[in-house]
């Protein structure tokens, strides 16, 4: 058992559906498929993105991942009242909140919880009374982190992004890891729970265990990428492997 958890983003296998099938019920690859082969290889649970653009993933796959799943739904979403909506129907077990402009090609930027404490908190006391926990996906700034606790999310998920993006210029990545570190230890400082992801890959993760306090890191591009030769199983658990040795 690793001290940190895997959380596998499915987001781009029903990229590739989508490529082929858009605007048809069914289509492969079944990410439904693809998280159930995850599981078995031992992930600790799923994430999927259900964006207002609905590039990826369908509002058909995130109710067919809640009934079949056995491990934990992450429902990644815009804190905008039709994705609330649908999430407070389909009770994922935790929901991260994340920034979303339709002309990104991925999450690009964290969450500006500072500039936006009402109307979070508002979204995290609905999901609280679902029973859903919140998560809110911020830059490693301190300020940001002290804005999370304020709004009173349960976690917070480190963008890795920068880390990921700078990992070959050794300066640039050792700021990165100190700005990941001091963002870690004040969250864990303020009870606040972290997962940490964007980037990962498997050339980047084990620098990453210097970051203490980590819960879960959420990886899928790199996964799902590496699926496409060696099969989605081998691809989680050569994932699993390098979280092994992480000491918190
Ligand atoms: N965490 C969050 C909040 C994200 O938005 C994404 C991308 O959808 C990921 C993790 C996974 O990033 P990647 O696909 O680069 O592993």
């Amino acid at each position: 058992m690793t001290l940190v958890k895997l959380g596998v983003n499915i987001d781009h296998v029903a990229t590739i559906r989508e490529a082929r099938y858009k605007g048809v019920t069914q289509g492969e690859p079944d990410p439904i498929e693809a998280a159930l082969i995850c599981e078995r290889a031992g992930a600790h649970g799923i994430t999927a993105h259900l964006r207002e653009d609905r590039r990826h993933i369908q509002d058909r796959d995130i109710w067919q991942l809640r009934e079949q799943i056995k491990t934990r739904l992450n429902l990644e979403m815009a804190n905008a009242p039709e994705i609330v909506e649908i999430a407070l129907k389909l009770k994922p077990d935790i929901v991260c909140l994340v920034p979303e402009r339709r002309q990104e090609v991925t999450t690009e930027g964290g969450l500006d919880a500072a500039g936006h404490l009402a109307a979070l908190t508002e979204t995290r006391k609905k999901m609280a009374d679902a029973g859903i926990e919140v998560s809110l996906f911020i830059a490693p700034e301190l300020s940001q982190v002290e804005a999370s606790a304020k709004i009173g999310s349960q976690f917070i998920e480190l963008h890795t992004g920068s880390y990921a993006e700078h990992f070959n210029e050794p300066a640039r990545r050792e700021h990165e890891l100190k700005r990941l570190v001091e963002a870690a230890q004040l969250a864990h400082r303020l009870g606040l729970q972290v997962n940490a992801g964007h980037g990962l890959n498997y050339d980047n993760l084990k620098t990453l265990h210097q970051v203490p306090h980590l819960v879960e890191l959420n990886i899928g591009h790199s996964i799902v990428s590496r699926a496409v030769f060696v099969g989605m199983e081998r691809a989680v658990k050569e994932m699993l492997g390098l979280l092994d040795g992480y000491r918190g």
